[in-house]
């Protein structure tokens, strides 16, 4: 045995190709079972594409750089999950492109806003953070409340987020547009945004405007905010991550 591994130890060539062979086989054993899985994020009950309004406010929560104040990613910590809620999940951003994580908090996290303040509470803070909050350092944004969204190409929005993977259908692209304007219009048909889009929150959320602004489609999207995965649902051993 020793002799017969003297003859590869002398071999340089030989050393190389049987250490290239060796080492290939263990790349192989650690990265082809991972062909296999579907995906390495564990699928979980309520998360589902943004709705085409809420898609368009998050466009606009991304273009004016909400994230360099405010992460939306809440950790595991007690301190944490006692101020913002449960931590948040894996899936819980598995249809952000781009992911909206952040680094740094100026402001609050914001991955479990969703349904703690009243649109009213957002429209005020919004438009002039210390009406509401005297002490904050947040920017007024006031011209969101004035700005028309612009949505015609809703459409192409989704089909391009569908060409990274999120799974919008082709029946949701088609009614891309309908289901944004049904979501600001509280007295529209909604069931079929609703089948689409469940827990989509419906309302006419700058009541100052009756044209669709694009602090309409921010809202929408703040509103949502951790609200999709039903948490006291899951049971606690498939939380652990
Ligand atoms: C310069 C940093 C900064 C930027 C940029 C910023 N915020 Fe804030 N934000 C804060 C601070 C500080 C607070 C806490 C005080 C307050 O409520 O105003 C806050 C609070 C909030 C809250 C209330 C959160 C809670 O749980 O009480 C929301 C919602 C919010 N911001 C949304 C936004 C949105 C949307 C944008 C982008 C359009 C934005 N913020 C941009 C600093 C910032």
């Amino acid at each position: 045995m020793s002799f017969r591994h003297e003859v590869i130890e002398k071999n340089a060539i030989l050393l190389l190709v049987l250490t290239l062979i060796t080492v290939s086989i263990g790349g192989m054993v650690q990265i082809i079972p991972l062909f296999t899985i579907e995906s390495t994020i564990e699928r979980v009950e309520g998360e589902r594409p943004y709705s085409p309004l809420e898609q368009m406010g998050r466009n606009i929560y991304t273009r004016e750089g909400c994230y360099l104040c405010h992460s939306q990613q809440i950790r595991p910590f007690k301190d944490e999950v006692e101020r913002y809620g449960h931590y948040s999940l894996a899936a819980e951003s598995m249809y952000d492109h781009p992911f909206q994580w952040g680094s740094k908090r100026t402001g609050p996290d914001l991955a479990r806003v969703g349904g703690r303040y009243s649109n009213d509470w957002h429209v005020a803070h919004l438009s002039s953070p210390r009406a509401v909050v005297p002490e904050s350092v947040m920017p007024a944004y006031p011209f969101l409340a004035e700005r028309p969204l612009r949505y015609e190409d809703v459409a192409d929005h989704l089909k391009a987020l569908r060409a990274t993977g999120v799974p919008y259908t082709d029946d949701m692209i088609a009614n891309a547009k309908a289901d944004l304007e049904a979501q600001a219009n509280p007295d529209a048909d909604t069931n079929a945004l609703l089948k689409r889009y469940p827990k989509a929150v419906v309302a006419k959320f700058n009541t100052g405007s009756t044209e669709i602004t694009e602090l309409d489609a921010l809202i929408a999207y703040l509103q949502m905010l951790g609200t999709l995965v039903p948490i006291s649902n899951i049971p606690a051993d498939r939380l652990k991550q």
